[in-house]
């Protein structure tokens, strides 16, 4: 808050300046363009990122990150995980702006079963199938650290698919759910390269498997120890899940498509879109092109070569809006909706009963 007598000064400031009609006008209409420039050129940058624009020498060799087709699928037969869709959140009213997202997995899966995990029904499940997780659970200091939790406890005891709320269905994995035993996904190549620089960053926004596979045991069995990190990203979420899982393929000899085997699906699969709010620190590490390692290096040629959104080449499952609801907490938090209203089937689990309501 500016103060009365600051106030007072530039008001007195202005007026002497004023006197002068041109002056103001050519100020006024400078700062106007100025604006408007800015706002041009920033929505065209949160758009597409504005790397095509930039001065990013692209190798004539250069073979562009990821995929540009569909690896096959069985074309009907028998599931390898249950046609179950998991969401979590709080309550069972959800934040509206989740609810077109929700509608798109029961459109395009209208014969799978959906379940929502709130709290409440959480701590019912660790409680009476794994009580020793119960306080570590209870005492996590961070909702989002109990969301990455549950998942892997939700699909241990049931299996299915679990997606975050801000993940879109585009159309329906049963192919995934028919050809493997436990699928997860990467997140955009660009992400870990430019942001930490190391690459394959496995993402846990969506996750499928089938139940009592021996990934989520390793999951859910690394919590207690995992729990005190400082970083939610390596206590419960994405560098907890990538350590973990190279560690499972580093001692374990599976196939993708054996029965304990992982299969770490392409970007483009479920993450098609690099996170806009990324796209700044981006373009900064890629305008200093010459001092990044040379993976860096490729990864900028790759934001050229092939822009921040990949939706367009037909491959995509899901789409994920990047909704960082620890971060803008008040905005997700208008508008609930009961998810009985969204989602006329919903099941929430109640402890003690071979069911859910
Ligand atoms: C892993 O399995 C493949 C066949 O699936 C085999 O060719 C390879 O030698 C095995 N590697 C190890 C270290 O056992
Ligand atoms: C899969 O893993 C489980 C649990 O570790 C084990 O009991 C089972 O024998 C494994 N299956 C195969 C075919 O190796």
């Amino acid at each position: 808050m500016l103060r009365p007598r600051i106030m007072r000064r530039i008001l007195s400031l202005w007026s002497r300046v004023s006197r002068n009609h041109a002056f103001p006008t050519i100020v006024g209409g400078c700062v106007v363009l100025f604006v408007l420039y800015w706002v041009v050129v920033f929505e065209k940058i949160k758009e597409n990122g504005g790397f095509k624009e930039m001065n990013i020498p692209v190798d004539k060799d250069f073979v562009p990150f990821g995929v540009t087709s569909m690896e096959d699928f069985p074309p009907g037969g028998q599931y390898r995980i249950p046609r179950i869709i998991h969401q979590t959140w709080k309550t069972d009213e959800v934040p509206v702006r989740f609810e077109k997202w929700i509608k798109t997995w029961t459109k395009n899966h209208p014969t799978w079963e959906y379940w929502l995990w709130t709290d409440d029904s959480a701590r019912q499940l660790i409680a009476e199938r794994h009580p020793h997780l119960l306080s570590v659970f209870n005492n996590y200091p961070q909702g989002i650290r109990r969301a990455d939790a549950l998942r892997y406890v939700v699909l241990y005891e049931f299996g299915g698919i679990y997606a975050d709320l801000d993940l879109e269905s585009i159309k329906a994995v049963d192919a995934m759910h028919r050809k493997y035993s436990c699928f997860v996904s990467q997140e955009p190549y660009e992400h870990p390269i430019l942001d930490s620089n190391f690459e394959n960053l496995v993402i846990n926004a969506v996750l499928g498997c089938r139940a009592k596979h021996p990934f989520m045991k390793l999951l859910m069995d690394n919590l207690p120890a995992f729990s005190h990190m400082w970083d939610v990203l390596d206590s419960t979420g994405p560098h907890f899940v990538t350590l973990h899982y190279r560690k499972y393929k580093s001692e374990n000899n599976f196939s993708d498509l054996h029965e304990n085997g992982t299969y770490l699906a392409p970007a483009e699969y479920f993450f098609p879109t690099i996170d806009p709010i990324k796209h700044f620190w981006m373009r900064n590490q890629c305008s200093k092109f010459d001092k990044l390692t040379a993976i860096q290096q490729r990864a900028c040629m790759n934001l050229k070569v092939r822009g921040v959104d990949q939706k367009h080449l037909g491959i995509s499952f899901t789409d994920h809006h990047w909704i960082h609801t620890y971060v803008d907490f008040k905005i997700t938090l208008k508008g609930p909706v009961d998810i009985h209203k969204i989602v006329p089937h919903v099941k929430i689990y109640r402890a003690g009963k071979s069911n859910s309501e």
